[in-house]
């Protein structure tokens, strides 16, 4: 039987025929409509954004917060939580980092974000003394799935931020008490390791004065001698001790890997479900050679050769995000969380072995077919790769 008669005897086909004839005649189809979606969501989402800086606020002895208006007059809306991939060119090498947005949504003249000083790094130290007002920089649009959605994740909300890890907080703190969204309950665990260097702790002490929805206990690891307060670690027992019935609340953790690592094994003791559990880790490991399942007989120093095909090869350092060693040799590929997480990366491995830390997230047939995450790799033994470009 011809495909024609087999089409007939389905129920509907002919009205479907009918209808596209008449859209045809009289009207547009989605033929014809479809450059026009793409027009508007690459609008609101271009995959860049200009941005220049107009002013720079010191929020602690650490930590600045770099307040960006658009070059071109659009900022792309976002969700409390999401972050911006921003490039910058240092002494000849052209890098990125993620950096969460601390101003609110509703804030729409300008994106914030709030930057610590990590020592020895690269780029918070660039933005920290180089950085002036006027200077202009380009940026992904904002990404990330670190965002509230009370469908999900209901209204009743616990947030564990480590240092750094406030910044995505602040923003959904921010639009939670700007907007009186009185269905939502948050509660905020602060670990920071001084007492003299919190990020927000102003404002945030003032909001939960303020917005009887949101409560904060903060805990300092290493305080200072006329500290009054919670000290040590957010562990399991903390966190029952201020937390209320924790199984029936949603968690959102946020902090550098070590903190993160540690507070996700603290929840698990309280047998909160996984999918109650919502992460974001900020970067790579501190040190790749401590990290649990790191050959032993690699060191930090030792080096390993690079070779791409189609570019020139070079020399990679084991302990050195195999990112990090692209860039330096000239080499920029699609980034956006740098921390393994989102997949842009993704790399073809034809020979080598590399090593990603624990949590890397490698679909099962990147894993099977030889994809890496270039972002959160580490060379540990001479390797060969294909770049999707
Ligand atoms: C989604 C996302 C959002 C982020 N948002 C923020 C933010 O709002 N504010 C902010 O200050 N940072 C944020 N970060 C971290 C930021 O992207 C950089 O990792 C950080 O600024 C360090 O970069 P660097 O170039 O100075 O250090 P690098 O030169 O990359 O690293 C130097 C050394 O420090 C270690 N290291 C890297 N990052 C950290 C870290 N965060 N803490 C401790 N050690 C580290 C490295 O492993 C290395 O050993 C975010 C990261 C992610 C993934
Ligand atoms: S940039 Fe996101 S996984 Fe590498």
């Amino acid at each position: 039987m011809a495909l024609k008669d087999v089409l007939k005897d389905i129920e509907g086909y002919a009205e479907i025929v009918n209808e596209i004839e008449i859209l045809k005649k009289y009207g547009s189809d989605y033929a014809s409509s479809k450059g026009n979606v793409e027009k508007i969501i690459s609008g609101l989402h271009p995959k860049k954004i200009y941005l220049k800086l107009s002013d720079i606020i010191e929020e602690s002895t650490s930590t600045r917060t770099f307040r960006f208006t658009s070059k071109n007059g659009f900022l792309p809306p976002f969700q409390a939580g999401q972050y911006l991939n921003i490039s910058v060119d240092i002494d000849g090498i052209r890098t990125s980092r993620p950096y969460s947005i601390s101003s609110p949504p509703n804030q729409t003249g300008y994106y914030d974000i709030t930057i610590r000083r990590v020592m020895d790094g690269f780029v918070s130290n660039y933005f920290l003394d180089e950085l002036k007002v006027g200077d202009e920089l380009e940026s992904s649009s904002p990404h990330g799935n670190f965002h509230h959605n009370p469908i999900f994740h209901g209204n009743d909300l616990v947030f564990i931020a480590g240092g750094s890890g406030i910044t995505p907080f602040i923003s959904m703190i921010r639009e939670t008490v700007d907007l009186n969204l009185s269905s939502r309950h948050i509660q905020l665990i602060y670990g920071c390791r001084s007492n003299t260097d919190i990020i927000f702790q102003n404002e945030i002490s003032v909001m939960a004065n303020k917005f009887c929805n949101f409560s904060y206990t903060l805990v300092v690891s290493d305080p200072s001698p006329d500290y009054i307060g919670k000290i040590g670690f957010i562990t399991a027992d903390l966190i029952q001790e201020v937390v209320e019935n924790p199984s029936s609340k949603t968690f959102y953790l946020c902090g550098p890997e070590k903190m993160y690592s540690f507070c996700l094994k603290e929840l698990e003791k309280l047998d909160i479900r996984r999918s109650k559990i919502r992460t974001e880790v900020y970067g790579p490991p501190r040190n790749i050679t401590t990290e649990p399942g790191w050959p032993d007989e690699i060191g930090s120093e030792d080096v390993f050769s690079v070779s791409v095909k189609g570019k020139n090869n070079f020399k990679a350092k084991a302990s050195e995000s195999l990112m990090m060693s692209l860039e330096k040799s000239g080499i920029n590929i699609p980034v956006l969380c740098r921390s393994g997480e989102c997949s842009l990366c993704r790399t073809k491995l034809i020979s080598g072995r590399v090593f990603h830390p624990e949590g890397v997230r490698i679909r099962k047939s990147d894993r099977k077919f030889g994809y890496i995450h270039p972002c959160n790799a580490y060379p540990i033994t001479d390797i060969e790769l294909l770049l999707q470009m």
